[in-house]
């Protein structure tokens, strides 16, 4: 089951995201890297900033939450994370598809360029790397990141998105 997280979801959110990403332990640049990956006040933030999260439900435990920022003209795909003992069941594939279903322009997703596995997982759905120069500009525009995670990032466009 697919629905919009609520208040009252908070804690598994942030647990969901702390448990995956431990995917990006070891592999991230260290100085990137901190435990938990996300605290409640950084969670909290990203929410009073217009992320909103929808989760995937099974046996009413939530198991997979995507957030999606809508920013100007372009729609923003936050904060992907899968439960790691649930990966590779379909379920990012479905959130992901929901969230561009009900997505008001163009979806833009940044990720760590040195997770490969996602880049993987979002070119397999029709996403295209952008070049760094279009990297550079957009994530200035529409994320607040720290400089050091801009470096170390890449940026990510669906198909109907026009430079
Ligand atoms: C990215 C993530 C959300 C995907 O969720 P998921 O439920 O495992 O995704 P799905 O099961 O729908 O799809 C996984 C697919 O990606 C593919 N994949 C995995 N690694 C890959 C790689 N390096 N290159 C290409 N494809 C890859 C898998 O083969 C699988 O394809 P299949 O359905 O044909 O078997 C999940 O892996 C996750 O939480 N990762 C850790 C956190 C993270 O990296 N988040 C992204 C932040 S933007």
């Amino acid at each position: 089951m697919l629905i919009k997280c609520e208040p009252a979801h908070f804690d598994e959110i942030r647990d969901i995201i702390n448990d995956a990403a431990i995917a990006y332990k070891g592999v991230i640049p260290d100085d990137c890297w901190h435990e938990p990956y996300m605290s409640g006040d950084e969670l909290a933030n990203q929410i009073a900033d217009g992320v909103e999260f929808w989760g995937y439900f099974e046996n009413d435990s939530l198991i997979g939450v995507m957030g999606i920022q809508h920013k100007q003209d372009v729609t923003l795909i936050r904060h992907a994370y899968v439960r790691t003992e649930s990966r590779n069941k379909g379920i990012g594939a479905k959130l992901l598809l929901h969230l561009t279903a009900v997505a008001t322009g163009p979806v833009l997703i940044g990720t760590w360029a040195a997770a490969d596995w996602a880049i993987g997982f979002y070119r397999k759905h029709g996403f295209r790397l952008l070049p760094e120069e279009d990297k550079d500009r957009l994530l200035d525009r529409y994320w607040r990141i720290p400089a050091r995670q801009k470096h170390t990032s890449v940026v990510l466009a669906g198909p109907n998105w026009a430079p």
